[in-house]
């Protein structure tokens, strides 16, 4: 419980660090607005005793209305000050919510790849971004009366109390209980919330899967809409059920909960009126002392409101804080040591050479398996050499790329760039000097000049090294025949003038994209995978001339390109079992030239 208070400091600063002079004004008028309430009982109270005087004959009639335009002035303020505030707390607000959106936003491409591996993490970045956009805001809304109402309820509290103690004591004992349940209660669907976040992003998952337009097809197809909508029925109708179940035992004790206010509040009233009975009260007291009675539960009802809800919201909030620390804390997997701007010689690459890599004792699992996935495996890529790294489905081969291009860390052993440890250096200016097309590549629905233009940013205007790229990639045969070339928006997802392309076409484009790099160590999984026979004769013709002067892995399970390179590596349950020239590998008759043997079988 204290440590989710202890966010609230952490709230406030950066909350007015945005906005110093706004939050002073809104924070003025919110404790001006606070004191209104007490001026309108003390001005009542007047109006009242000066309008009973007058009916006596006893009374002053100048008075009297000067008590009663300091009531109406006091209405009006009240009222007046509401939406210059809630305009003024709009504006902070939403300039809060672009900040923290574009944290989370940086956040997510900073992070180590390892990071984003396990189920757990997408589910506290949902919590986070669920809690920027449903909790933020509302934190922030109902943090910024909470010090108007206490000071409402605090003048009001004192002023019953010069009356009669017994006024707030019992108003606070009616009060209280019914806050606690709540306050249990808020805590029971906060956990609930958390318990859900698997099944909510499941949900989630489902919804989109109906819409996406990839599956769309599939879906029509296989018949798949039944099946879909009834398992994500099923989740959301378990999730219901539960909710509702929360709900109604909330309903339950706050019902039982409210009678004890309600006697308390009674007892307040007979009080009242015993008092006047009594003779202890003037009319204008009187009149004064139950309209403090109805504010005070008003503001005190809004107080411990606002404190709840914050206290609620400052869960979400943790999640969201929770998720920004991740880097600092370093949870699954360490932080490349050196940031982009860092400079120093520890974090500098070796020279400009094409750098030797090796893999020494390397072991890999991803984050929560217990198989590894690399197995103290030892590989070097000499210099400037072409390493044709084959293996069965699932042996590692594009963990193993991943793990090349400073994406993943070792678990056991380094990985070594010219004799240094890539855990050592500029994780950054190592990704600068290396370029892939990965088997997953990404179809950006943007122009074709900026699907090849994102290899290398600097690139992106220079039209003749974009050319030179996709003629080599065999892209350019494709955007010629794009009724804007370079120029047209590829994929109809978001634009009606968007041109789609088939599979082969996209790859090549991220073929182009990875040759405008200029990188000295380039990754080539699976990069023909998806080409007709003629482009692919075409990509591996242009590989010999653009692996010239790099070193290259290339994976493929088309055996018929491993000859192309200068050593064949074999990879089979994270290990390295054969190795050599094609010609060696093919006479040893191991389990390569088992593969090779069976695929060109088919070619005879
Ligand atoms: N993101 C991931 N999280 C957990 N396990 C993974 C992840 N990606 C791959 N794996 C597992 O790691 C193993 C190796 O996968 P990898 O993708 O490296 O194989 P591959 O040799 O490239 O296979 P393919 O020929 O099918 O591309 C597989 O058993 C796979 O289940
Ligand atoms: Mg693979």
């Amino acid at each position: 419980m204290a440590n989710k208070w202890q966010k609230l400091p952490h709230l406030l600063r950066v909350l007015y660090a945005l906005a110093p002079r706004d939050i002073a004004i809104v924070g003025a008028l919110h404790l001006a607005f606070g004191l209104m309430p007490i001026a309108l009982v003390i001005a009542l109270r007047h109006v009242v005793d000066h309008a009973v005087a007058l009916i006596q004959g006893q009374g002053n009639l100048h008075m009297t209305l000067l008590w009663l335009g300091g009531l109406v002035i006091a209405c009006y303020l009240s009222w007046a000050s509401m939406p210059i505030r809630e305009w003024m707390a709009y504006g902070i607000l939403a300039r809060f919510k672009a900040r923290t959106h574009e944290r989370l936003l940086a956040k997510a491409s900073r992070l180590p790849l390892q990071v984003c591996e396990t189920p757990r993490f997408y589910d506290q970045l949902h919590r986070a971004h669920r809690g920027v956009d449903e909790r933020l805001l509302a934190t922030m809304e109902s943090l910024m009366p909470i010090p108007a109402h206490f000071i409402t309820c605090m003048g009001l509290l004192i002023y019953l109390a010069t009356i009669s103690y017994a006024l707030p004591l019992a108003l606070l004992a009616g009060l209280i209980p019914g806050h606690l349940i709540e306050r249990k209660y808020d805590q029971k669907r906060y956990q609930l919330i958390q318990k859900h976040t698997p099944s909510q992003r499941r949900l989630d998952y489902l919804g989109d899967l109906m819409i996406r337009r990839e599956a769309a097809a599939e879906i029509r197809l296989f018949g798949l809409e039944n099946e879909l909508q009834k398992r994500w029925q099923a989740l959301f109708f378990a999730m219901r059920q539960e909710r509702l179940r929360l709900a109604f035992a909330r309903v339950r004790a706050i019902i039982t909960g409210v009678i004890g206010d309600q006697i308390a509040y009674s007892l307040v009233l007979t009080g009242i009126v015993a008092l006047i009975a009594r003779g202890s009260l003037s009319v204008g007291s009187y009149v004064a002392c139950m309209d403090a009675v109805v504010l005070f539960r008003d503001a005190a009802l809004m107080l411990f409101n606002g404190i709840r809800t914050m206290e609620d919201d400052l869960h979400y909030l943790g999640d969201l804080l929770a998720y920004l620390k991740l880097e600092e804390e370093g949870n699954v997997g360490a932080m490349p040591p050196c940031s982009p701007e860092d400079t120093s010689a520890e974090c500098k690459v070796q020279g400009d050479r094409v750098p030797e890599v090796r893999f020494e004792g390397v072991t890999f699992r991803y984050p929560g398996s217990d198989t590894p996935v690399l197995d103290r495996l030892n590989l070097t890529l000499h210099a400037g050499e072409r390493v044709a790294l084959v293996g069965e489905n699932g042996a590692g081969k594009t963990t193993l790329a991943k793990l090349l291009l400073g994406l993943y860390l070792p678990e056991e052993g380094q990985i070594t760039v010219n004799g240094r440890s890539l855990a050592d250096l500029d994780i950054f200016a190592w990704r600068k000097m290396v370029g892939a097309v990965f088997q997953d590549y990404t179809r950006y629905q943007i122009t074709a000049r900026e699907n090849i233009g994102f290899g290398n940013l600097h690139r992106l205007y220079d039209d003749a090294a974009i050319r030179a790229a996709a003629d080599k990639s065999g892209a350019s045969e494709v955007i010629a025949g794009l009724s804007q070339g370079y120029e047209t928006v590829l994929g109809r997802l978001y634009d009606e003038s968007g041109h789609d392309l088939s599979m082969g076409q996209w790859q090549k484009l991220a073929l182009a994209r990875a040759y405008l790099r200029d990188a000295q160590v380039l990754v080539l999984d699976e990069p023909t995978a998806a080409l007709d026979a003629r482009a692919e004769v075409e990509v591996y013709r242009q590989f010999q001339d653009m692996s010239r002067g790099k070193s290259v892995l290339l994976i493929s399970h088309r055996l018929g390109c491993a000859p192309l390179a200068d050593r064949i590596v074999f990879l089979e349950r994270g290990q390295i079992t054969e190795e050599g020239s094609h010609q060696t590998l093919v006479q040893k008759g191991g389990r390569y030239a088992d593969m090779f043997a069976l695929q060109a079988a088919w070619y005879q």
